[in-house]
Parts: structure tokens; sequence; C-alpha cells
């Protein structure tokens, strides 16, 4: 479990995203985009939800 913020426009956090991953199969930066709306304001966290995607959901 770890609840570090990953994208603070939205206040989303690391957990948030690989629920999502895990219960969605999301594979892409755009389909967490879609779904939780991460990144899709200042994009400052789009490098964190591609290196969460590439190490897949715990
Ligand atoms: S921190 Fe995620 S869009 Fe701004």
């Amino acid at each position: 479990m770890d609840d570090t913020q990953v994208c603070r426009c939205y206040n989303v956090s690391k957990k948030e995203i690989t629920d999502a991953i895990s219960a969605c199969g999301y594979a892409t930066v755009a389909e967490i985009q879609d779904a939780i709306g991460a990144g899709t304001i200042c994009g400052r966290c789009i490098p964190e939800i591609r290196s969460i995607l590439a190490s897949g959901a715990q």
C-alpha cells in the first residue's frame, strides 16, 4: 500500500493508480487520464504515472 501523492492537481495517490491498474487493466497514461483525471492539468505527474505503469500494479 502506498499513499504517496502522485498527482497534486487531482490529489491522486500512487495506491489509487495501482488499484485502478489492477482493477481495470489500464496500460497507458491516456487510460489513467481518462479514468481518474490524474495527469490532465499540469502534466507534472505524467512521468511518475508512466513509471507506475512500467513497474506494474503491486
Ligand atoms: S500533478 Fe498531476 S496533473 Fe498536475
